[in-house]
């Protein structure tokens, strides 16, 4: 038996999953990161494997792209393969002067213009913060290997082609500095059902600066993030 979105068996899964949008760099994680990996799951191209780092078993698993997909996949991998921490590794926005492209960003928490944490938490305003044992050993092992990031607050958002000046300003006044589509959401299920998450990101674009990152720097800004998240994972 296994879930309508996800056809790994039961036991596939570690507690342990990174998770990210994009099916390619799930693979790439998997391939470059992880000994012994296995694909265990493939249903609509959304990939996810099972393998070793450092000895301990981790899994990687697309989530896709917005709430409305991560939500699926995390609402699975918790309800059905027993997932108790997720790290997820993706790209993100950025608005603010000091924040620049390539920068880490960690989400600490995430306003939403999504109506997912309104629905569930019964439209009261709910704040979607990452674990705190999490986020403090993330900024503890990107000091160990010499990398800065940025903590603070992120911006989850269900539109990816903004041009709306007047929200960029808004965002920039209150001091966001990542625009993602998905971490407020993966925050509110975590408290939801009790689990462990944060989320750290890469800036790709930046939408006051009208700047994008190149496929090869995306790439190398990446290998950092996997290893701060891998390590995060199994401490
Ligand atoms: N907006 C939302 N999500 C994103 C962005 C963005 O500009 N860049 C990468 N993920």
């Amino acid at each position: 038996m296994n879930t309508p979105h996800i056809n790994a068996k039961k036991n596939d899964f570690s507690e342990l999953v990174i998770m990210s949008g994009d099916p390619n760099r799930v693979t790439y994680i998997a391939e470059n990161f992880l000994k012994n990996s296995i694909q265990i799951t493939n249903v609509r191209s959304m990939l996810g494997f099972t393998g070793y780092y450092q000895d301990v078993l981790v899994s990687v698993m697309c989530h896709g792209m917005g709430i409305p997909s991560a939500a699926i996949y995390v609402e699975e991998l918790i309800n059905f393969y027993n997932v108790k921490k997720i790290v997820r590794v993706g790209t993100c926005g950025a608005v603010r002067k000091d924040i620049f492209l390539k920068d880490i960003v960690v989400a600490m928490g995430a306003c939403t213009d999504s109506s997912f944490n309104r629905v569930r938490f019964n439209q009261y305003d709910f704040s979607a913060i990452a674990n705190f044992d999490m986020l403090m050993k993330t900024m503890h092992y990107a000091k160990k290997m010499n990398i800065c990031i940025h903590v603070g607050n992120f911006f989850t958002s269900d539109t990816f082609y903004v041009k709306d000046k007047i929200l960029f300003d808004l965002l920039k006044k209150y001091n966001i500095l990542g625009i993602d589509m998905e971490t407020a959401g993966i925050y509110s299920l975590s408290a939801e059902y009790n689990i462990q998450s944060v989320a750290i990101c890469c800036v790709s674009d930046h939408l006051t600066l009208n700047q994008k990152i190149s496929v090869k720097d995306r790439s190398y800004a990446f290998d950092n993030i996997i290893k701060i998240a891998l390590l995060t994972l199994i401490s």
